[in-house]
Formats: C-alpha cells, structure tokens, sequence
C-alpha cells in the first residue's frame, strides 16, 4: 500500500503551529488518497541512536573496506532500522519548525543518522547515487 511518512520535529503537539500546517496537508491528502497509508515518525518521542564510538566507526570502516566488528554491525543495523521507515514509504511529509534560523536540533540529529552511504545513497567511482525510490 502505498505510504506518506510524516516525520515531526516538534517538541509539542499543542499549540503547534507546524503541527497545524501538517494536519491541514493531511486532511487534503487522505481526501485525494483514500487507500494510501500514513505513517508517523516522531522525533520528540524516538531514542535516536547516538552517532559517535561504534555507529561512527562503523561508517569509516564501511568507507575503507575494513569488516566491522561484531559492536560496529549492531551500531549499524540499527541505523539501518531507522531509515527503514524511509524506505518504506513514497511520500515524506516534514513538519518542522524555525528554530535558530535552522532546523530543531532533533530533525538534525536524524538526518546525520541516517545519511549514510549503503543506507540512504549510493557511493563508488560513479559518484553519488540516491537509494530512496522516487
Ligand atoms: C528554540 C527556538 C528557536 C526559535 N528560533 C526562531 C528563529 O530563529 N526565527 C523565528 O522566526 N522564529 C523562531 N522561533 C519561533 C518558532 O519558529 C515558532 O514559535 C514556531 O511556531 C514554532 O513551531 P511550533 O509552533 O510548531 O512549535 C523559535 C522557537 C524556539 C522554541
């Protein structure tokens, strides 16, 4: 079934202008797609995985052809777990506020999770590739 994964970056879900915006996309969205599936994913309330020890030595032993070492390969699969959401879906949906002239500090610690190389693009002599479909 073909899915929208919402991914909010908001630390409340009252009186959350961001949050409204999102909700009115939605509403529009199920009335033009009634069979699609919408999943939520959010940051405030997932134990993203810290990227540092393990999970960073994973990423460059991936990078210099080196095997990763039992700690590194479970650092790494559950990185891969997270982005799986990305995968799934078809549509992503961003709610996210202004914060500091930036983005919460929540959206951005998922996003350098997940961006990795085998997980959310390719890499190699060719250059880089995206691995998301669409
Ligand atoms: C930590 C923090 C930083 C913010 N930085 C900015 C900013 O740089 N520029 C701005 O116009 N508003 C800024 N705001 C205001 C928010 O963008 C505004 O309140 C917005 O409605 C927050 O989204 P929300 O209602 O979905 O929580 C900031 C708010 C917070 C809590």
């Amino acid at each position: 079934m073909p899915t929208l994964l919402h991914i909010e970056s908001l630390p409340r879900k009252t009186r959350s202008a961001s949050l409204d915006v999102a909700r009115a996309y939605l509403d529009a969205w199920r009335d033009a797609h009634p069979d699609h599936r919408i999943d939520v994913l959010d940051l405030r309330s997932t134990a993203l995985p810290e990227f540092d020890g393990d999970a960073l030595d994973a990423k460059y032993a991936d990078l210099s052809g080196t095997p990763l070492s039992d700690a590194q390969a479970r650092a790494w699969a559950d990185i891969r777990q997270l982005a799986q959401r990305l995968h799934a879906a078809d549509t992503l949906l961003f709610s996210v506020p202004l914060w500091n002239f930036s983005i919460p500090y929540k959206l951005k610690h998922f996003i350098d999770v997940v961006s990795q190389r085998g997980i959310l693009f390719s890499f190699d002599e060719r250059g880089f590739g995206g691995l998301l479909k669409d």
